[in-house]
């Protein structure tokens, strides 16, 4: 689906205390990749607790595209993989919607291929930069043509026979990794990805766990080094998706800056390259309970109690930024409500996420009354115990979204705990990753509408 055309403005209001027990919908970046993997290996996949979001409904979509069997029975979906090798040329463009990690790890998968794809996205994602993934594919022989400054539109053409290349990560992102290494998949011999800071690592676990040759080796200073033998075979595999811990965010800060609330959160995914927001809420005094932490289908899961909490503003380390790359925006709002000043340091992956992040949550805070500063690369607010006086009296300031469903959602909590209420100018991005969010912050007792008039 493509968003911008009609916006759904809505409108979060104060709540008087959040409760319930909710479980959190699939984790995307694991949902986009079992697609992939699952399309891609031999035999069948089966999953349950995949992300229904219609960035992750794009990917499966692009796979079915290029050959892959895909149907749901019940509440597993169920995949015909192609064979590692044996992707078909698809027949027209493959449209990724919104999504950055779709369309990127596509490239990577497909673009090694000896035939022309094309790649589409809406609004917000023809404006992300490509040439991060587009130059390392350019180095393994793949023909670009692209619109200008490597944005989509982008056509991929691979080489007979794709180069495996050895390829240091320039910035953090694990969107950049995966895709160097499922470009390798389809290289003969070694595809060697060397990262400085390690990013979330589903790639490498879930690509050993369908049975590639792939090995990690960290240095002493952190610095990892992976190795992919490529043209190996894939085979289906059963994955259970634990809960995604980016959505996780909302209904968190929520509950604990709505007075009195108290919530449980089933089946998070507490993989350490994604809990950095747990951690900086705790050292800003969250009572955040992990319960009954286990292991599920090798990765580490658990629930989260948590409680209303008065909160302090900490310094949040830039070394910390890749385990909680997307839980910025609701960080922000968090520190809004903290007692004193919240520095957030080594944002620049922010400004070229769904929407420039850093410049959308400042100015949308400053609209709501919040006292902070945007810098280059950080971002400080100074915060309102209470939340008195934050709002926006008679909801007639509207923050812009820009098609981001991470400031749509953001927004709307800050709702539940300010004075006057929070508008954003679009709530119907939130399909993207959470379709679930309106009801189940409904469940726990809060009060968030679309509103009738167009922002
Ligand atoms: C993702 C990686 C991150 C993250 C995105 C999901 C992934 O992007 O922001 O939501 O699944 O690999 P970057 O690689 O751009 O940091």
């Amino acid at each position: 689906m493509t968003h911008g055309a009609q916006l759904k403005p809505a409108v979060a209001h104060r709540a008087d205390r959040l409760a319930g027990t909710i479980r959190i919908p699939g984790d995307k970046s694991i949902s986009h990749r079992s697609f992939m993997f699952g399309g891609l290996a031999s035999g069948q996949t089966r999953i349950k607790g995949l992300l229904e979001g219609e960035d992750v409904l794009a990917t499966g979509a692009a796979m079915r595209a290029m050959g892959a069997h895909i149907h749901k029975e019940a509440d597993e979906w169920i995949i015909d993989g192609v064979g590692n090798g044996c992707l078909l040329a698809p027949e027209g463009p493959l449209d990724f919607g919104n999504a950055g990690t779709g369309v990127r790890l596509t490239m990577g998968l497909v673009g090694s291929y000896a035939f022309k794809s094309t790649f589409t996205g809406d609004a917000s994602l023809s404006g992300r930069p490509m040439g991060r993934v587009l130059d390392p594919l350019r180095q393994m022989g793949v023909q670009v043509s692209a619109a200008s400054g490597d944005r989509l539109p982008v056509t991929l053409e691979g080489p007979r026979i794709a180069n495996p290349i050895r390829y240091t990560v320039p910035m953090a992102s694990a969107q950049v990794k995966s895709a160097v290494l499922l470009a390798g998949l389809n290289a003969p011999g070694t595809t060697t990805v060397i990262e400085k800071v390690m990013t979330r690592d589903h790639t490498e676990k879930m690509l050993v766990g369908f049975g590639a040759q792939l090995s990690v080796d960290t240095a002493p200073d952190g610095v990892r080094t992976i190795e992919l033998q490529g043209q190996g075979l894939l085979h289906g595999q059963t994955i259970d998706v634990p809960g995604d811990p980016s959505s996780t965010a909302f209904p968190l800060v929520a509950a604990l800056l709505v007075p009195g609330s108290d919530v449980v959160i089933n089946n998070v995914l507490m993989n350490p390259t994604r809990t950095g927001l747990i951690t900086t809420l705790l050292e800003m005094g969250a009572s955040i309970e992990i319960v009954n932490p286990r292991q599920s289908g090798g990765e580490a899961v658990a629930d989260l109690h948590v409680r209303a909490s008065m909160l302090t503003g900490v310094d949040v380390p830039a070394e910390r930024a890749p385990s909680m790359i997307d839980e910025y925006p609701a960080l922000a709002v968090a520190a809004a409500f903290a007692q004193g000043e919240t520095v957030m340091n080594g944002l620049e992956e922010l400004r070229v996420k769904e929407s420039d992040r850093l410049s959308a949550v400042a100015t949308g805070l400053k609209l709501n009354g919040v006292d902070c500063d945007e810098g280059e690369s950080t971002l400080t607010v100074r915060g309102v115990p209470g939340g008195n006086g934050l709002g926006s009296p008679n909801a007639m300031a509207v923050v812009a979204t820009h098609l981001d469903h991470r400031i749509a959602m953001s927004f709307l909590v800050m709702g539940l705990a300010a004075q006057h209420p929070v508008c954003v100018d679009d709530a119907a991005i939130i399909t993207t990753s959470f379709p679930e969010f309106m009801d189940m912050m409904s469940g726990l007792g809060a009060h968030i509408e679309f509103r009738q008039e167009a922002a």
